[in-house]
């Protein structure tokens, strides 16, 4: 299937589905289309190879991953806790032909960032538990390589559930970082 339609196609799902659900398990919660766009050329513009998500829901977000990551030659490890929406992403990686590009983890964010080795990732892409953004900060740091760049969804649209985060990565001058207000607002924080 022709990967544009395919992601209109999602694009529409998740629509449909958030707006039908009030259980917050049960949304796909899925980023705009213009920040996907946006992760899709900062990654084969940074020539990001080495690709980190955290939140893969069904997928959606994932799959402009690695639009870049196919580009680039990289690969894209995402992890989600939940194994129904780790199934469904599944599925659309296949539908999409993307498989090959992307390992799924099915695991707690927090205990596979502990796990992870140092200077793992070029790109990190954050879009998971906002309250616990804090607390994998050190973890995330220290997997992120120098030069590589984080980037966290919603620093605008939850801007109160992000403000603490984004005044300690602020105020490390490891980091360098911006917001973008492209779709629900980018916190981009390159490590130095
Ligand atoms: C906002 S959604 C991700 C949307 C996805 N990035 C997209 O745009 O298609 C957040 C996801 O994080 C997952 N999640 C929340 N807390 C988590 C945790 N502690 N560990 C792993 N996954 C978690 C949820 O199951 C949910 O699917």
């Amino acid at each position: 299937m022709e990967l544009e339609k395919f992601l209109s196609e999602l694009e529409e799902f998740g629509n449909r589905n958030d707006s039908s659900k009030t259980d917050r398990t049960q949304k796909m919660l899925n980023i705009t289309k213009d920040t996907g766009e946006f992760l899709t050329v900062f990654i084969k513009a940074a020539k990001s190879r080495s690709i980190l998500e955290i939140g893969t829901s069904n997928g959606y977000s994932t799959i402009w991953l690695a639009v870049g990551a196919k580009y680039t030659g990289g690969r894209i490890t995402t992890i989600d806790f939940s194994e129904a929406k780790a199934e469904m992403a599944k599925n659309n990686f296949e539908k999409a032909e993307l498989t090959g590009l992307i390992e799924q983890v099915v695991d707690d964010a927090g205990n596979f960032l502990e796990n992870a080795q140092a200077d793992a990732y070029d790109f990190i892409f954050l879009d998971s538990q906002r309250s616990a953004y804090t607390a994998w900060l050190g973890d995330i740091k220290r997997i992120l390589k120098r030069g590589g760049t984080l980037i966290v969804d919603n620093a605008l649209s939850h801007k109160d559930e992000m403000d603490a985060f984004m005044a300690l990565v602020d105020c490390d001058t490891d980091f360098t970082t911006c917001l973008l207000s492209v779709g629900n607002g980018q916190y981009i924080a390159v490590r130095e």
